[in-house]
């Protein structure tokens, strides 16, 4: 089968079927053209818990598909590829946070949405990387443990230090392993580029920025900016997609190793295998898990997140 015909198969069968198919921005060129929709974490789960739809397949890694499960419990939610997990969201367990709480009391832990749903139970509120800021802001204590990642902690605890922000090590290997050096190279290769940086990268990249945002962040950014060339400190697939999206500008990734390959785990013929309900993972989770989790989504939701 061609590229063209997996497509056009997929799309019968989600039609035939009633699945609504998301995808996370990271995911290739062929998976986003057929996805109904598209976009970062947190935004895919907020689009699933609305899709009329009985089926959801989560195109993306683990964690995404367990916070759309925690949001629409009703719904089958399909992992398209079952190997796909995050090594962020895997770093703590819950016991190390409860012993945290023990040794820390009166802090307010937050958790970003890169975490595991049994994570998610013992934590008290939720942020993505777009609504960090404005959360944490809001958050009525000034104490707050902030987990997983240490390079988005960082720059929360750079903007608001009204806040005494606890960190602890861990973060996304992928966005950490980019070094200063490698900035300051690509800034010197394209002096008349922008850098557009994720706070997941390490805080000597995160300096050398003109932007620092979330994957949509940084895609409104670069599309919305009248300048035309852009380093995209991010995810591979980010410049590739918007190069597509913007032909007349320029895109550099920002390293050539800059790549998830959790990220990449889902091929075009995994999603099919998906909609004839011949491959993927159904996510299970059990109703305590999901009223708990819930709750500390709830309460970024109430927040404003
Ligand atoms: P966002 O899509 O929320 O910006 O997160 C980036 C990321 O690393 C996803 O795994
Ligand atoms: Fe996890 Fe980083 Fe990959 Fe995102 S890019 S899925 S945070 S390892």
């Amino acid at each position: 089968m061609t590229i063209k015909e997996v497509q056009d198969e997929i799309l019968r069968l989600k039609k035939e079927k009633d699945i609504c198919i998301l995808a996370h921005s990271y995911q290739a060129r062929e998976i986003i053209e057929i996805a109904d929709y598209t976009g970062d974490s947190y935004a895919l789960s907020k689009i699933a818990a609305k899709a009329p739809n009985k089926t959801v397949i989560m195109c993306g890694v683990r964690f995404m598909a367990e916070t759309c499960k925690i949001l629409s419990p009703e719904k089958t939610v399909i992992l398209s590829s079952p190997t796909a997990g995050c090594p962020m969201a895997e770093q703590m367990d819950k016991e190390f946070i409860l012993d945290l709480k023990k040794k820390h009391p009166g802090y307010t832990v937050v958790a970003y949405v890169n975490t595991t749903a049994a994570l998610k139970t013992v934590c008290d509120v939720c942020v993505t990387s777009s609504s960090a800021l404005e959360i944490v802001s809001k958050i009525e204590s000034k104490d707050i443990i902030f987990v997983p990642d240490i390079n988005l902690g960082t720059y929360v605890k750079e903007n608001l230090p009204e806040k005494n922000v606890l960190l602890l090590q861990g973060g996304c290997p992928v966005h950490a392993a980019v070094t200063a050096e490698e900035a300051a190279e690509a800034r010197r290769l394209h002096p008349d580029a922008e850098l557009l940086v994720h706070p997941e990268c390490i805080p000597a990249v995160a300096k050398q920025a003109d932007y620092i945002g979330s994957t949509s962040g940084i895609m409104d950014y670069a599309v919305r900016s009248d300048r035309k060339e852009f380093i995209i400190g991010t995810e591979n697939s980010i410049a590739e997609h918007l190069q597509y999206m913007c032909p007349e500008k320029r895109f550099y990734p920002l390293s050539k190793g800059f790549i998830c390959k959790d990220m990449k785990a889902t091929t075009l013929m995994d999603v099919l295998d998906c909609c004839k309900g011949t491959g993927g993972e159904e996510i299970i989770l059990d109703e305590e898990t999901i009223r708990d989790a819930r709750k500390c989504i709830d309460a970024m939701i109430s927040l404003g997140g």
